[in-house]
């Protein structure tokens, strides 16, 4: 005989207003962040053909990309510089005139009430060799001689206009050197995202197009092996320790247990970054008709918010937000 089921879960998805009023998450254009290029020495925005949609910006297009993300209510842009000469110690970083200094000034001035404009505070965009570090003379990534560029870094940053530094170098006691040279010059009010459990992920892959990247080998010296889980916890609760304001989990969609982690313990906020490779798996399968882009661009970022995510930095972020409203 077959029992009639007296508890039936699907009367809560029996109607587009029950299941509206039952859902757990939903997205909201504040709780993203747009990741964004601007590229020295260029007169037109360039493509990136491994990133469709994503841009190499001027400074120009990059103060209108960023006041449409803005007009879209997102609640806030990371910077990247790409600039046109690199050194072994990344001197454009910290050069007030560099790149990605004169980019934060440019769209802080453009819309810094209207959202937090946010920068990527790593060498490995301004070095010859692309790592997020200056080397020692044996060529390993020097942890607390990359700490003293990171100091002058945050000081440049925080100096062109920049609201929220994004340490995404995975040195350790980076959170800690930076928050001090910034209390240090009275920039008090700036504030710190630790990129806190960074994993070494080839998801970066198309990332490398996007910043013309001139590494050559890996980043697993710093950065953490994807196999592990505990890590992500301890780091983050380092970066709370040393005065992170807020904690980040990356890559987004294959860490979503170290992200649940992280968000069960954290005091701060936690966001996690929807990283370049796992847009453009997407953008490929759904340009070959393989997947509706627009429902699996939502079913991938409500996922990585139901793990855990209080924000997520996303390359959809300006579209998800015209979705939405
Ligand atoms: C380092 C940095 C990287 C990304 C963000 N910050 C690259 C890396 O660590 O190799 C990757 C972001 C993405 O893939 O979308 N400055």
């Amino acid at each position: 005989m077959t029992l009639t089921p007296t508890i039936r879960p699907r009367r809560l998805r029996a109607t587009p207003a029950m299941r509206r009023l039952t859902t757990e998450t939903r997205l909201h254009p504040a709780e993203l962040v747009l990741p964004m290029f601007v590229r020295e020495g260029i007169g037109e925005p360039l493509p990136i053909s491994s990133m469709p949609g994503v841009q190499q910006h001027t400074i120009d297009s990059l103060r209108r990309a960023a006041a449409e993300a803005a007009e879209a209510g997102v609640g806030g842009v990371m910077l990247f510089g790409v600039p046109e000469i690199r050194d072994a110690h990344g001197t454009a970083a910290d050069d007030p005139d560099g790149i990605l200094n004169v980019a934060a000034r440019a769209v802080a001035e453009e819309i810094g009430d209207a959202l937090v404009v946010q920068t990527d505070l790593c060498l490995d965009e301004f070095t010859d060799h692309g790592h997020c570090g200056v080397l020692d003379l044996a060529g390993r990534v020097d942890n607390d001689a990359t700490l003293e560029r990171y100091r002058s870094m945050a000081l440049a940053q925080a100096e062109a206009g920049s609201q929220l530094l994004g340490l995404s170098g995975m040195m350790d006691g980076q959170v800690a050197a930076v928050r001090d040279a910034l209390d240090g010059a009275g920039f008090h009010d700036t504030a710190i995202l630790g990129y806190s459990a960074k994993y070494a992920s080839a998801f970066y892959g198309p990332f490398r197009e996007a910043v013309d990247s001139q590494l050559e080998g890996d980043r697993s010296t710093y950065q953490q092996d994807p196999a592990n889980r505990r890590e992500g916890v301890r780091e983050a609760e380092l970066d709370v320790l040393e005065g992170a304001d807020i904690v980040m989990v990356k890559p987004a969609m294959s860490y979503l247990d170290v992200l649940a982690d992280v968000a069960a313990v954290s005091p701060v906020p936690v966001w996690a970054y929807q990283v370049s490779g796992e847009a453009a798996m997407i953008e490929a399968a759904a340009a070959h008709g393989w997947i509706d882009r627009r429902r699996v661009i939502e079913e991938s970022v409500t996922g990585i918010k139901r793990a855990g995510a209080d924000a997520v930095l996303s390359y959809f972020a300006t579209e998800i937000a015209g979705w939405i409203r």
